[in-house]
């Protein structure tokens, strides 16, 4: 039973942040070593998510020996540096199926499928690129394919498990309720439209074990929600926000300076003159062929489990 007094200690904890690009001066460190992690894999980041995760880790502290859930997880950075910094298991989940999770990152994180069919094995992989690369001629490229079998065999650098689930955020079976320490959601629940984000959401609380926290990054809107077509993401106001998350009415947010802190993120150079280059390639995407225009800004929900 939650008490009225722990559900207002929650209540203390809710809240709502437009992400301020004071936060790369903030963590310079930490965002070298992210910016250094998506090279290494690499992994090209989204515009602004730099900004997601100094938030999300700002305000996770530290994940050593926790099990966290990374909720739309894709192939993002945020799961992999999780590890890194000794996290004990990272579930992670999303409906796109990356069961053929590249050899090289095998190689350096120790990745399970949740069930046999969330992630084949290294070997059925390789089979399939060695048949490949051997039927174009390509004796070269299938060597390389048994090499990298070889690699992802050895022993791992991180202690952490990664547990790839192929499944809707909103129904979760697999993961026993009260089971997670935190869950984060880079740039994900946006993708959800207000009908379906609040069985997100209840999914998401119900796996964490009270006093757990959910942090997640979504787009912000002034006045009322919008769909940003290229990148089929919704933006929400301050009020869609509250309701969505069932966020206590005294949560505290800042879209009170919602035009200060877009202005600030507009004239980001930092971020301007960093854009992956896949941006450059299509229309189709969060900043359209590669033109710094931002036409939404990223903002961080925080909702704790009451203990
Ligand atoms: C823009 S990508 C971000 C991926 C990753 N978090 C990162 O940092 O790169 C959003 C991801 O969320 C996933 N997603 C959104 N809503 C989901 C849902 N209800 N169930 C499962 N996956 C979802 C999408 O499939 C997509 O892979």
């Amino acid at each position: 039973m939650v008490s009225r007094a722990m559900r207002e200690e929650a209540a203390v904890n809710d809240k709502i942040e437009i992400l301020s690009v004071e936060l790369l001066t903030k963590h310079r460190e930490r965002v070298a070593e992210l910016t250094r992690l998506s090279e290494r894999l690499p992994i090209q980041l989204g515009w602004h998510y730099l900004l997601d995760l100094a938030w999300m880790l700002e305000n996770l502290g530290n994940p050593r020996g926790l099990v966290i859930l990374d909720a739309g997880a894709g192939l993002g950075v945020m799961q992999w540096h999780l590890l890194e910094q000794k996290a004990a298991k990272v579930i992670s989940v999303d409906r796109v199926d990356r069961s053929e999770l590249r050899l090289g990152i095998r190689a350096r994180y120790r990745v399970t499928g949740m069930r046999p069919a969330d992630l084949k094995s290294g070997a059925a992989i390789v089979r399939k690129n060695v048949a490949a690369a051997a039927g174009a001629g390509k004796i070269s490229a299938a060597l390389r394919g048994l090499g990298g079998l070889f690699l992802s065999a050895l022993p791992k650098a991180f202690p952490g498990k990664l547990v790839f689930y192929h499944h809707d955020l909103a129904f979760m079976p697999d993961i026993p309720d009260n089971s997670l320490d935190a869950a984060v959601a880079v740039s994900a629940l946006e993708h959800n439209a207000s009908e379906e984000l609040p069985g997100v959401v209840s999914e998401i609380m119900r796996k964490l074990k009270p006093g757990g926290r959910l942090l997640a990054t979504l787009g912000a809107a002034k006045e009322k929600d919008w769909f940003h077509e290229p990148s089929r993401g919704w933006n929400y106001t301050d009020a869609t926000l509250r309701r969505l998350f069932s966020l206590a009415p005294g949560a505290p947010s800042n879209y009170d300076r919602f035009d200060a802190l877009f202005a600030s993120l507009k004239d980001c150079a930092e971020l301007r003159d960093n854009l992956a280059p896949f941006y450059s390639k299509s229309g189709d995407n969060g900043m359209p062929w590669g033109k710094w225009d931002p036409q939404y800004q990223p903002v961080g929900v925080c909702k704790t489990k009451p203990a």
